[in-house]
């Protein structure tokens, strides 16, 4: 296996959670030349402190982005939190690496990403994908699943009501942890070559109902499946103070649960980082206090 460890190696958005877990894994992995690009430099003074190039890098501020892409052999493009206006700002991105001269994009992608009416926030990634691909670069699309903390945001109430909602006909979801999903582009990042797309899971789907019983077993409080159809589902959350995109998109997530797209379970995770993908149990265990708080 190659190793790019002495390229210039550029994460985008390196001050979010993932990016920062993605720089500290390049470290890790002795990284020689890691470049740390952001919106805010003087958020990664301490990355800096540490002999990790800081530079400015914004998708939306197009005049910067010939600096920011400058000199980087390869690059970890993470997908923004600016849903609407993903696509332009990617493909902005994968352009500005193009004409730099960047040789491989890693891209953190959905699974199922599809241009279909109801793939939900994987249409933007899907758009992203293509662009990739009509670049004529390497690249290395991972698709990450469901990050397990994703359920830190509504444990609580589901514990507290006793109450999990889910859709009919569930099929599962493999849950991966952030710093797992993290650690995997870093490493693809450092090795992957050619042109490929990958699912980024956990070990081993989990079904609402075993979800449940999880919540149940570290809460020590009964927690019960309660199965509604996609009406239903994107009702009680509306209800319950989401708004209706975002009430949509997350259902968009389960009903592609139900069609048993994020039910795979991939060794990537494994193979790129080095280390197995934590269980969704032992993550819940690893956060009792949000389970019982
Ligand atoms: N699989 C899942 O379950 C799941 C869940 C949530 C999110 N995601 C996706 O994974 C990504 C990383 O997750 P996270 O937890 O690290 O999210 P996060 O902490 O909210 O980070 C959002 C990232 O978007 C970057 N960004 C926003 N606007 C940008 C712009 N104009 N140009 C360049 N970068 C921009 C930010 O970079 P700077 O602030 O450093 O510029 C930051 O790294 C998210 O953005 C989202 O696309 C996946």
């Amino acid at each position: 296996m190659s190793n790019f460890k002495d390229q210039a190696l550029l994460v985008t958005g390196a001050s979010g959670k993932f990016g920062r877990i993605a720089v500290e894994e390049l470290l890790a992995r002795g990284a020689t030349k890691i470049i740390a690009g952001t919106r805010d430099t003087s958020k990664l003074a301490d990355l800096a402190a540490r002999g990790v190039e800081v530079r400015h890098l914004d998708f939306d501020d197009a005049a910067s982005l010939p600096a920011s892409f400058a000199g980087v052999d390869r690059v970890l493009v993470i997908s923004t939190d600016g849903v609407g206006k993903r696509v332009a700002q990617q493909t902005a991105a994968i352009a500005a690496a193009k004409a730099a001269g960047v040789k491989h994009i890693v891209y953190t992608s959905a699974p199922a990403a599809r241009p279909n009416a109801d793939a939900g926030l994987g249409i933007e990634h899907y758009w992203t994908e293509v662009a990739l691909a009509e670049s004529g670069l390497d690249f290395t699309s991972l698709r990450n699943h469901m990050y397990a903390e994703n359920n830190l945001i509504d444990v609580g109430h589901v514990i507290g009501s006793g109450q999990l909602f889910g859709l009919i006909g569930d099929r599962g979801t493999a849950f991966v942890t952030r710093a797992d999903a993290a650690r995997t582009a870093a490493g693809a990042l450092l090795t992957s070559e050619g042109k490929s797309i990958e699912d980024v899971s956990g070990p081993a789907a989990v079904t609402n109902a075993e979800r449940a019983a999880l919540y149940a077993k570290v809460s020590g409080k009964p927690v019960a499946v309660v199965a509604v159809t996609p009406p239903e589902l994107k009702a009680g959350m509306v209800a319950a103070g989401l708004p209706e995109f975002y009430a949509q998109a997350l259902v968009a997530f389960q009903i592609d649960a139900v069609f048993g797209f994020h039910g795979v379970a991939t060794d990537a995770v494994e193979r790129l980082s080095g280390r197995k993908p934590e269980t969704f149990a032992h993550f819940l265990e690893a956060n009792r206090a949000a389970l019982t708080a």
